[in-house]
Formats: structure tokens, sequence, C-alpha cells
């Protein structure tokens, strides 16, 4: 196992759900949900359809890796879906997009709700950022209202901002705020 070198460490215990660190022992579970269009659909194409096993691996070697801002959403048998962060740097180096899935026999439970209202203080707190943002395919409903049950604010829509299989697609800016009094003490850091 490579979680003893990892610098990000995850554990949160949630009600529906756990986030964790993803563990290569992740792999069949992570084949096994993530092969679906219905999710590849709603992703963007870096995320392989049809997901096979070797996918999976190569995903676990990159998301196991002492730096990871990728997590694992698990039940207490297996990982059931993914969520993770792309950190900005230079300007935005207080910001990060968030990108998720869960695997389509656990969908309307809400758990991705639960998750990305646990994840979010977490990711504040242990990456010092100030916005977290995420933008939704203007076509998935779904994810829309995970993110407003989830307290991100809709800034905009993006029109013909994605091709995702031969459409064009708006998407929309959803975005999570650190509250005003620690934006002033950050600011108040020399950089
Ligand atoms: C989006 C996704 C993460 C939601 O996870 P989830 O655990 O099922 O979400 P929750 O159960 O917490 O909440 C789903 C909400 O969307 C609603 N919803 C689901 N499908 C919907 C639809 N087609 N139209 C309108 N509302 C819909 C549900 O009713 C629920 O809202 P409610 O609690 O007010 O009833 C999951 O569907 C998924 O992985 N989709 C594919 C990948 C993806 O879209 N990732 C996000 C990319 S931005």
């Amino acid at each position: 196992m490579k979680h003893t070198s990892r610098t990000t460490y995850i554990g949160l215990n949630l009600r529906s759900c756990s986030i964790r660190l993803w563990s290569e022992e992740d792999a069949d579970a992570l084949q096994r949900y993530a092969n679906n269009r219905k999710i590849w659909e709603n992703l963007r194409d870096i995320f392989p359809h049809p997901y096979s096993l070797q996918d999976a691996d190569a995903f676990l070697d990159f998301a196991t890796q002492a730096r990871s801002t990728e997590f694992a959403i698990a039940n207490e048998t297996e990982a059931i879906g993914g969520i993770g962060l792309r950190l900005g740097d230079d300007v935005h180096r207080h910001t990060a997009e968030m990108g998720y899935w869960l695997g389509e026999p656990f969908w309307g439970r809400g758990i991705m709700t639960e998750a990305i209202t646990a994840f979010t203080p977490w990711a504040f707190r242990w990456f010092e950022l100030l916005r977290i943002f995420a933008q939704p395919f203007a076509t998935n409903t779904a994810s829309v209202r995970v993110l407003e049950k989830a307290g991100f604010v809709c800034e905009g829509q993006l029109k013909a901002n994605v091709i995702k299989d031969g459409k064009l697609l708006d998407s929309l800016m959803y975005a999570c705020v650190r509250e005003p009094p620690v934006i002033y003490r950050l600011w108040g850091e020399k950089r």
C-alpha cells in the first residue's frame, strides 16, 4: 500500500458513505461502477468509456500518489464512486474545481449531497481554498440539484462551452466561496 507515503489524508465517515483515500484494491469495484455510459455522458472525455480494468489500474496508479487530490466514496464494503479536486495555480492558487461521480445502483439516496456537503468544508481547510467550483453540463439536472442542496450557487451559464458525445452543450458555473472573515485573514498573509 502507498498510503503511508501520502501527504494528503482524508477519512470522513458520514451517515450514507465514507470518503477515503483510494487504494489499489479498489480496482474491481471502480471498473464495475465506472463502466457506465450514463456516468461518462456527464463527465469529461478523459473519463474512459468503456472503462476497463486497465483504466481502473491506471487511474489508481495516479490516485494513490502522495499528493493526489482524488478520493473514493465508499460504503462498508467497497468503493462506489469518486470525488476529486483540480487545484488552481498562479492567481487561481486558492481556487479548485471539484468533480464527482457515483455508481448508478446508489443514485437517488442523497449520497452525493451528503458527500459534497462534508467534502467542501474539509477541502477548504486542508487545501487553504477560498473558492470551490463545479461545471455541470446544463443538461445534468441531478448534478445541479445536488450542488444546490449542498449550498453551491449558480454564477452563470457558459454558452456552447462543451462538446460531448457529438453534442454542443452549455455548462453551468456553480461555486461555493468561503466566508468573508476567512478570506480577509488569508489576504493578510504574505505570499
Ligand atoms: C449527479 C450524481 C453524482 C448524483 O448523485 P446522487 O447521490 O444520486 O444524488 P442525490 O441523491 O444526493 O441527489 C440527487 C437529486 O437530483 C434529483 N434528480 C435526479 N435525477 C433528476 C432528473 N433527471 N431531473 C430532476 N432531478 C433529478 C433527485 O430527485 C435528487 O433531488 P431531491 O433530493 O431534491 O429529490 C449521480 O447521478 C452521478 O454520478 N451522475 C453521473 C456523473 C455526474 O453527473 N457527475 C457530476 C458531473 S458535474
